[in-house]
């Protein structure tokens, strides 16, 4: 099935985003910041999960309710900065599983080098959310998801706050039947392989580690 693109203009992701991107924003707020906008991202990209239709019974009657159906959440950010969203989707998907995928960027050709991987064992049987704030050239997130293709995952999602149009493109060509949900599409990548205007890099400001 053709996945798409999801840009979420949603008023209170764009208000959160704003303090974001702002270079003085501190560590603290910035960490904050991303788990709450992961949390309203997650909100949104939910929105098709299948249901059911329950009876139960209240204090004063019965009632036709509907709780959460089909297959079950795992999310898997992506090292280090992907770990700044998991809170916040665990805070509405508290039984979510939670994989590690360690990547990261060589600095010279910008291609990304794994480092770490533990996936909970029934990651195949469940619908997975790959976590990353940034989507640059796309090479981290394009690694992530064929690696997950490879471990069987079949219901596989992207999850990211700021994406380069490259990296849109490389992700929807190199994997073109997975869903991609972004706060916002930036202008370009400049000379490092940073999006311009972005917000810097994500893993320093949220690790305080510049
Ligand atoms: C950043 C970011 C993504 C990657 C995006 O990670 O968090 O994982 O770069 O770039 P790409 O789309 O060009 O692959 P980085 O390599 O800086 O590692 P870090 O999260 O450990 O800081
Ligand atoms: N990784 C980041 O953290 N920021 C960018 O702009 C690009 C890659």
């Amino acid at each position: 099935m053709a996945g798409s693109v999801h840009v979420m203009d949603h008023p209170l992701i764009q208000h959160k985003l704003s303090v974001l991107r702002d270079k003085n924003t501190s560590v603290k707020e910035f960490r904050e910041l991303v788990s709450e906008i992961a949390s309203l991202m997650c909100f949104e990209a939910t929105r098709d999960m299948p249901t059911e239709e329950i009876e139960i019974e209240t204090p004063v009657g019965m009632a036709k309710v509907k709780r959460l159906a089909g297959k079950k959440m795992a999310i898997v950010p992506i090292l280090r900065a992907g770990l700044g969203m998991v809170d916040g989707i665990l805070q509405l998907v508290p039984s979510a599983k939670v994989g590690h995928i360690g990547l990261y960027r060589n600095p010279e050709t910008l291609e990304p080098v794994e480092y770490y991987c533990k996936m909970p064992k029934d990651i195949a049987e469940r619908e997975v959310y790959v976590l990353d704030p940034m989507l640059a050239t796309g090479g981290s997130a394009t690694a992530a998801v064929s690696f997950l293709k490879n471990y069987g995952c079949k219901h596989i999602k992207l999850m990211c706050i700021i994406a380069a149009p490259e990296g849109v493109k490389r992700i929807s060509e190199d994997h073109p039947d997975i869903d991609v949900f972004v706060a916002a599409v930036d202008s370009h990548l400049n000379d490092h392989g940073y999006i311009v205007p972005g917000l810097g890099d994500a893993g320093d400001r949220i690790f305080g580690t510049k």
